[in-house]
């Protein structure tokens, strides 16, 4: 494609700036202006154009944030202004990334827009930890949950029973603050605290780290290694033939058993 406007919501991938698709990749170096999350892989911004716009849009432990109305107006200013925009987004934009709101500010803007997926954190994470999210037989069902809502507490507005009683794999992103709250409601409402779990922070980075235990125990033995985010919670039965890529936990040992 070439000439004329074009917003691209492109999918930066988790952390390693490999997993960016040749067509984001292509988009990135193409862009005349790119806004950015925090949460990206940085040696993707080296791919950027010379003369470039690159603005980080992200939110920051203890920076000001621009909110997600400012962030829209900025993309629409910027799309209406310069040809070919890319807006980076961490994983995959459509996923727990407020991609709707920022395509219908786009959308109402009358501009033209695209997405070009990426690779999310829960695939990432089982991918280092060399699993399959799904089985045969015993994992039909795979769940996307967030663990944190915008009061930054565990979501009530989840179907927590269902979840308890799903069979298969949930996948928690951003559950470091509520990992008591969401392990201790699955558990109450009838799933097995003996099911392998697994806390995967910055899964794919150098600052990777596996944690693993039991949905019962997980909590306790994140908050003992001082987990921090960005992490995603996965339990399920497949967890159970997990292998950890710089060595096996002690934990890990008994999933599974
Ligand atoms: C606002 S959400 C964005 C998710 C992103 N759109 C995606 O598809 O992965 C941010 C959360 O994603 C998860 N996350 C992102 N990158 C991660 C990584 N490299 N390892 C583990 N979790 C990650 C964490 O739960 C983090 O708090």
């Amino acid at each position: 494609m070439t000439g004329g406007h074009l917003v691209s919501f492109v999918g930066a991938g988790p952390g390693d700036p490999e997993l960016i698709t040749q067509k984001g990749l292509r988009r990135l170096r193409e862009a005349e202006v790119v806004l950015h999350d925090r949460l990206i892989p940085r040696a993707l911004l080296d791919e950027t154009a010379p003369g470039a716009l690159v603005l980080d849009v992200g939110k920051a432990p203890g920076r000001p944030c621009l909110g997600q109305g400012r962030i829209n107006r900025l993309l629409v200013d910027w799309a209406r202004r310069r040809g070919r925009v890319v807006r980076l987004k961490g994983g995959d934009p459509a996923v727990f990334g407020r991609l709707g709101e920022e395509i219908q500010a786009v959308r109402e803007a009358g501009l033209p827009f695209e997405v070009v997926p990426g690779v999310t954190a829960a695939t990432a994470a089982a991918a280092r930890a060399g699993i399959s999210l799904t089985e045969r037989g015993s994992a039909s069902t795979l769940v996307l949950a967030t663990g944190t809502d915008h009061t930054g507490h565990r979501p009530v507005a989840l179907d927590w029973e269902f979840l308890a009683r799903v069979e298969g794999t949930l996948v928690f992103y951003m559950p470091v603050g509520s990992l008591d709250a969401i392990t201790a409601s699955l558990t109450a409402l009838g799933r097995d605290p003996r099911e392998p779990a697994l806390l995967i922070e910055r899964a794919g980075t150098e600052g990777e780290r596996v944690t693993a235990g039991r949905l019962g125990d997980i909590a306790g033995a994140a908050r003992a290694a001082g987990c921090t985010p960005p992490a995603v919670l996965v339990t399920g039965p497949t967890v159970a033939s997990a292998s950890v890529p710089h060595g096996v936990p002690p934990r890990l040992a008994g999933v599974g058993a």
